[in-house]
């Protein structure tokens, strides 16, 4: 069983970072290539290289106006030079620089996996993700288990009455079938500790039993939303039996 380990205990380091970013960048290996897709503000392969955290990035995004962004950051903070910038759509033109490790962070759930999956028959094996989904998780979770990668840790970061999701990955080919159930919630986020992960299934409760209520007065089968409830019940009842 993997739980989610932190490189920076402390994460004093990272203090410059947004508490997603920051819980982003501890969770890649120290000093590998990192590919940062759809930087935007370049804000995270600045304090990987500011940092040395990592020896190189490869930074990309769809559009230009980001992608000027990034390189703005990089460029007046002198560490430019360690860095390669690409204007493309997902990783495929960047899969050949062989980057140790993929970040794609702030974009939905599907759009993430539509990336992988438009690459899938290209990345090598043991290639590590950081993938970090806005919206729709339960999608990009059943993606992942189902093409080959081997989803090693869920974390649930709260920032701002927000909660975001991080899934670390390693590419290894293995296709894993799970029942529906399962890809709503994963294998990880009840053992974690902290307030994330409860916050996160909170929010989704919230969101259920508002459902329940909205298809029980139009006079809806709500046995699958009572599931999807239970369910969530049962993750907090196990996150607070873990804290
Ligand atoms: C909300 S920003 C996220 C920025 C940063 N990754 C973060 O997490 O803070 C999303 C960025 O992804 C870029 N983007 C969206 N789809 C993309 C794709 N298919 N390939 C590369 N970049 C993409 C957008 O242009 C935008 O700059």
């Amino acid at each position: 069983m993997h739980i989610w380990q932190a490189n920076n205990a402390g994460g004093a380091r990272s203090a410059s970072l947004s508490a997603r970013l920051s819980a982003i960048a501890e969770s890649l290996p120290r000093g590998g290539v990192v590919c940062d897709v759809g930087s935007d503000h370049g804000a995270l392969p600045l304090f990987l290289l500011e940092n040395g955290w990592c020896r190189h990035a490869i930074v990309t995004d769809l559009n230009p106006e980001p992608l000027a962004r990034a390189k703005a950051a990089l460029t007046s903070a002198g560490i430019a030079h360690k860095a390669q910038f690409f204007l493309t759509d997902g990783i495929l033109d960047v899969i050949s620089l062989s980057p140790d490790t993929f970040v794609i962070a702030g974009m939905g759930g599907e759009t993430i996996a539509g990336i992988l999956s438009r690459a899938l028959d290209r990345i090598p094996l043991n290639t590590g993700f950081v993938l970090q989904p806005m919206s729709r998780a339960h999608l990009l979770r059943k993606f992942l288990y189902e093409n080959g990668f081997s989803v090693e840790g869920e974390q649930a970061i709260g920032e701002n009455g927000k909660v975001f999701l991080i899934f670390r990955a390693r590419f290894d080919g293995v296709r894993r079938e799970r029942d529906p159930e399962f890809y709503l919630v994963g294998e990880y986020l009840s053992q974690t500790k902290g307030e994330g992960a409860s916050l996160y299934f909170e929010k989704r409760l919230a969101k259920v039993r508002s459902k329940i209520v909205g298809k029980e007065k139009a006079g809806f089968d709500v046995s699958l939303e009572k599931k999807e409830e239970a369910l969530y019940l049962s993750q907090l009842e196990a996150i607070n039996e873990n804290s």
